[in-house]
């Protein structure tokens, strides 16, 4: 279907799915209006009250300081998130209660509890500060979906360093572009990782990334099959298991200001390499901490998952962070959704007893393929609340999500957000209806618009750009090392935050969220640059030029395709087709390649030599091409 006709589908949707009484009379939100209307009459005093339910070293003096396009929040604050994450549950009375359940794609399980989790942060929090890493230190990680990966994390937060996750499946490309950019001074990595039953090296990977980068003094090693450490290694690398062996499990949290950087996450933008977004200590946990608490209604006894990989915001803020401030229990599984079979995601929900169940609209149209006969062979009856993030629901998944995972018991939570608003932005909660195929409202203290190009409010159900009216807790403070990129996101209409992404509300004030107005193609919930894909391409000897564009693709929401200009006396072949996406595979990683690669002679232009991707996409669905009278012929 045409995108256009896709849009006037959604616009049409009416239909509203009441939640269950029994999830009403335990949320922690009852009445979502009344206390909307309030947060954003004081929102400093809303995100204060919320912030004197975690620990803090020492007591903010100023909620917000807002000096735009530039946001303190929790100013003179003193806290450390590893504190309210694991010493908090500790100390009351849970250090025997599982933070983790681990399993791997041959159902290997591995529980830890938050007593042993805190041992395990702390050893490596030590080894962290034997290798020389002080507050403010970058430190990549680059490893596979384990407890290992989190306590990593957790142990730089730990001792004030800041922590860039690469996500595992990205090439050694990818990789080096963010440890240079981020000036990391140790690399944490493991061995391998397994996907499909198949072991993934990732070790190689490291050592051609870092070739020639001198900064990066230590490479640590999780070497789990014990099998690629060698003597001949050299005094760069350094054993993980002894590295903690050799450490005390006592670690003092460094003292952190409520402003002091916790992570950079980069993520692709429309031109140029990624961006590193930055994500400051206190307004970040407050806000993970809360949404975490009240869209998925936490509870002390639930048992949380959430699919995602630790490489992406969602792992961050839904993995680890905002949950395990919470202290509950939740799943880190790690492989593939459907290996050895289809029905492993559905086994681990009856087998633990799965209350919060989150993942992605691509996972949820891949299962439908699969057909429902998966899902119908587990008891999944202990699912409550269902959550979907990282592209638009269709509402054919919607039904699907709501009939054959939920059996109409659920409530469904579809939440918007962005790596850039570090958490939670418009979704429902679980108390009131959900609409298929909308978000649903802003959460507390946000307003939110949808405006045409001057920022002029536009009428229901119109398509606009998305954006949000006032600071939020969790919000970025910067683009690491590149302020301008980060004022962007500000001035792009002065005033408000440009978000990227297309959206109209409806007159019962629910937000449908459209996609990117921008040329960041979504592949299967995941962001890519076209730029980043193009620059790819053209890295290659064969070619001369190349433009890339998204096109509509039935389960991952989004594909690639790849139009090429070869350079002169090369001819194009099939081989040369495969070739191409091996090389983008190399570069950049498995999800960057484009399904699609055809070779042409010509690209659409403006005169000033901008390649006109939108006249490409448009020609390629057969749409309007609109206007151009900017193009050159
Ligand atoms: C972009 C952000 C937030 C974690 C995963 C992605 C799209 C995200 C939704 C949703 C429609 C969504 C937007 C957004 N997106 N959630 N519920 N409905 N679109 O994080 O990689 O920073 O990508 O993902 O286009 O701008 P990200």
């Amino acid at each position: 279907m045409a995108e256009q006709e896709k849009a006037e589908v959604l616009l049409k949707v009416k239909e509203k799915y009441e939640p269950p009484k029994e999830i009403v009379e335990r949320a922690w939100i009852k009445d979502y209006e009344s206390l909307y209307q309030e947060s954003v009459k004081d929102r400093e005093g809303f995100w204060a009250k919320v912030a004197e339910e975690l620990h803090w070293f020492k007591k903010w003096d100023k909620v917000l300081e807002w000096n735009y396009p530039y946001a303190k929040w929790f100013v003179g604050g003193k806290t450390n998130i590893t504190y309210n994450c694991l010493d908090v549950h500790v100390q009351n009375g849970k250090r025997n209660k599982v933070a983790y359940i681990y399993l791997d794609e041959d159902n290997n399980e591995k529980k830890i509890t938050y007593g042993e989790l805190l041992e395990l942060v702390n050893r490596i929090a030590n080894g962290l500060k034997s290798l020389g890493v002080q507050k403010g230190d970058r430190v990549s990680i680059y490893m596979p979906n384990t407890i290992e990966a989190v306590a990593v994390m957790l142990a730089c937060a730990r001792i004030g360093a800041i922590h860039s996750v690469v996500f595992a499946g990205f090439s050694e490309g990818a990789l080096r572009t963010r440890i240079e950019d981020a000036k990391a001074k140790v690399v944490f990595t493991a061995s391998y990782t397994k996907r499909r039953g198949k072991r993934i090296d990732l070790l190689p990977t490291v050592e051609k990334a870092i070739d020639g980068l001198d900064f990066v003094e230590k490479v640590v090693v999780w070497d789990r099959g014990g099998d690629v450490l060698s003597e001949e290694k050299g005094e760069l690398f350094v054993n993980f298991d002894e590295l903690i062996k050799n450490s005390s499990p006592d670690c003092e949290p460094e003292v952190m200001d409520a402003e002091d950087p916790l992570f950079i996450l980069y993520t692709s933008g429309t031109t140029g390499k990624p961006k590193g977004v930055l994500h400051t200590t206190g307004g970040y946990m407050v806000q993970t901490y809360y949404t975490s608490k009240t869209v998925f209604d936490l509870h002390e006894d639930d048992i949380f998952w959430c699919t995602a990989d630790i490489g992406w915001i969602t792992g961050h803020s839904y993995i680890v962070y905002g949950i395990l401030a919470n202290g509950v229990t939740s799943l880190i599984v790690e492989g593939a959704p459907d290996y050895p079979n289809p029905g492993r995601w559905w086994s681990y929900v009856e087998k633990y007893r799965v209350n919060v169940f989150y993942t992605a609209p691509t996972a949820i149209r891949m299962f439908m393929r699969y057909g429902e006969e998966w899902p119908a062979k587990y008891d999944m009856s202990s699912l409550r609340i269902l959550g979907s993030v990282g592209e638009p629901i269709n509402p054919e998944a919607w039904h699907w999500y709501y009939e054959n995972i939920g059996k109409g018991k659920c409530v469904i939570v579809d939440t918007w957000w962005q790596t850039e608003t570090g958490a939670h932005m418009i979704t429902t909660v679980p108390s009131y209806p959900a609409k298929p195929g909308k978000a649903g409202k802003p959460f507390f203290t946000l307003e939110v618009d949808i405006v045409d190009k001057d920022g002029k409010r536009l009428p229901p159900d119109t398509v606009g750009f998305l954006v949000i009216k006032t600071p939020w807790p969790s919000m970025l403070r910067t683009c690491w090392g590149e302020p301008e990129r980060y004022e962007k996101y500000w001035n792009t209409i002065p005033g408000v935050y440009f978000a990227g992404d297309l959206a109209s509300y409806d007159e019962e004030g629910y937000i449908m969220i459209l996609g990117r107005a921008d040329d960041v193609i979504n592949v299967a919930g995941h962001r890519i640059g076209t730029m980043e894909v193009e620059s790819a391409l053209v890295d290659h000897p064969a070619v001369a030029e190349a433009a890339v564009i998204g096109k509509p693709h039935e389960v991952k929401g989004e594909s690639i395709k790849a139009f090429v200009i070869l350079k002169k006396g090369i001819e194009p072949s099939d081989k040369l087709v495969e070739e191409l996406k091996l090389h983008v595979r190399n570069e950049l990683g498995a999800i960057a390649v484009p399904d699609e690669i055809e070779f042409v002679e010509k690209l659409p232009k403006t005169r000033s030599g901008k390649i006109m991707r939108r006249v490409l996409k448009a020609q390629e669905l057969g749409l309007d091409v609109g206007d151009v009278s900017t193009l050159e012929d």
